[in-house]
């Protein structure tokens, strides 16, 4: 089939390229030109792992371009997504104003019948506003029908997510689109991958439900890691055991910083913002909201309390992008925590395989008090702390007699913001170890041999 997809972000370009992968023909279309030149380039403008090989393999075979404005010969597409960008408003509610500049193009490019596939992630009801207005602007004789299927890949894992989904939902109001949505994703559903078929507006809320659910976990982690460090329990044995219980099960189970990301935070608030739209009070996503801000607040002044003050002092900080194998900094907890460690008086230097320079673009002119090296130990030289932010791969076996040796002393302390070093053996090493709602003594946790993924697969 011949698609198009407009917005070649994080989203869009993994679609994309996988459905270009899939045997379709693809024209990829972004407002940035700088990324759309870097594409046509040969140049990847994010990081996901195995993304460069696909989109190499699917341009070389010609199945796969990249444009920055749309074009007649692709007039005639069989389906046109908008994956483009839904960032927060004023008021919390997710603004839509890119969807429907997609919108726009769709309709005046098409001259035969198509689908318009939203990928994007939109308030519930968003696709039949829209499908009145694309009718509203119709061309005689052009059907474009207007279909809810939401992402639910996670970046860092959205190759393998795309071409083998734990789910696909399509949110669709006729059989037509239905068939040609299943034949468009039948070869990913070999191995019986479930598809739940249902209206639009299920479909759009199913996608806020779904990360509503999982930062509510997180969030409810997060509180009890504070009553954790209130009342002398370990959340290290309290998440065994509650993970133990296979209705709760064990995902999702970590506490740590806060929960960041350009999904969770944006889409929590946006879901109770149409709450209030339409007068359903949504206490539990308000909570699982205020819980996010006061578990960043919570470990600022864990670092804060731990080095009796950061005024003056050099903090080192490994891991700076929201989660580990990408470079989206977006609502990072390493941005949240170094905006209140700057205005504390601290220096940061910092860390990250792939996301240091979106780190400093984020944080803008910080008066050199802000800087990002190559060598996760370098980081470390003349520190007063190591703050451990992002579980990536490379820090999970740290040699603590480096990082002892490198930090200032007398007293050198970590902060393990993401529960992942044994405090005995950091202690070991000379170091004072700090984790979150672990007590200060040390965890007695027997914990599992250590797993290499993400924490959390936000
Ligand atoms: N990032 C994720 O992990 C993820 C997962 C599931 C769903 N989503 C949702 O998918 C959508 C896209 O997210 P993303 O992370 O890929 O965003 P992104 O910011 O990485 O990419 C959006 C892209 O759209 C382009 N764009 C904006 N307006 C455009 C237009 N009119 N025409 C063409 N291109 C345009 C931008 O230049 C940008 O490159 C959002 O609604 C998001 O909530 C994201």
């Amino acid at each position: 089939m011949r698609l198009v997809v407009f917005g070649a972000g994080y989203v869009g370009l993994v679609t994309g390229t996988g459905l270009a992968d899939l045997g379709n023909d693809v024209l990829l279309v972004d407002i940035d030109p700088e990324r759309v030149a870097a594409l046509n380039e040969g140049r990847v403008p994010i990081y996901e792992p195995g993304l460069g090989d696909l989109i190499k393999r699917n341009t070389r075979n010609g199945r796969l371009s990249f444009q920055s404005t749309i074009g007649a010969p692709w007039d005639d597409a069989d389906l046109y997504f908008i994956a483009v960008g839904t960032p927060e408003d004023a008021n919390g509610s997710a603004d839509v104003r890119a969807v429907y500049a997609a919108a726009d193009q769709i309709a005046k490019i098409a001259k035969s019948s198509a689908l318009v596939v939203m990928k994007s992630t939109v308030p519930v009801g968003t696709c039949d506003a829209l499908q009145g207005y694309l009718g509203a602007s119709k061309r005689h004789g052009v059907e474009l029908e207007v279909v809810s299927n939401p992402e639910f890949l996670r970046e860092g894992d959205a190759v393998t997510d795309f071409l083998r989904p734990e789910r696909v939902v399509l949110g669709v109001q006729s059989d037509r689109a239905q068939q040609i949505l299943r034949k468009l994703y039948a070869p990913i559903q070999l191995q019986g991958e479930r598809v739940v078929v249902t209206d639009p507006r299920s479909s759009e809320l199913i996608k806020y439900a779904s990360n509503s659910m999982l930062a509510m976990r997180v969030s409810f982690m997060n509180e009890l890691s504070r009553l954790c460090h209130a009342t002398g329990a370990d959340i290290h044995s309290v998440r065994l055991g509650m993970g133990a219980d296979s209705r709760i099960g064990k995902k999702f189970l970590y506490a740590g910083p806060g929960y960041g990301g350009s999904c969770f935070p944006k889409d929590v608030k946006a879901l109770i913002a149409l709450g209030k739209q339409h007068g359903v009070h949504l206490r539990l996503a308000e909570a699982t909201d205020l819980a996010n801000d006061e578990q960043a607040a919570f470990l600022a002044t864990l670092v804060d309390q731990t080095l009796g003050g950061v005024k003056g002092k050099t903090l080192a900080f490994w891991g700076l992008s929201f989660k580990p194998e990408t470079d989206d900094i977006r609502n990072a907890p390493s941005l949240r925590l170094a905006k209140v460690m700057l205005d504390a008086g601290a220096s940061i230097v910092g860390h990250d395989p792939e996301g240091g320079e979106n780190f400093l673009k984020a944080l803008g002119d910080t008066g050199g008090r802000v800087r990002v090296v190559d060598r996760d130990y370098d980081a470390l030289e003349g520190a007063h702390a190591l703050v451990l932010l992002t579980e990536w791969r490379s820090y999970r076996a740290p040699n603590f007699d480096e990082i002892r040796r490198r930090l200032l002393p007398p007293s050198p302390v970590v902060i393990d913001g993401r529960n992942i070093w044994r405090s005995a053996e950091v202690r070991r090493a000379g170091l004072r170890y700090v984790g979150v709602g672990v007590p200060s003594t040390g965890s007695t946790a027997q914990m599992p041999a250590k797993s290499s993924r993400a924490l959390d697969g936000s």
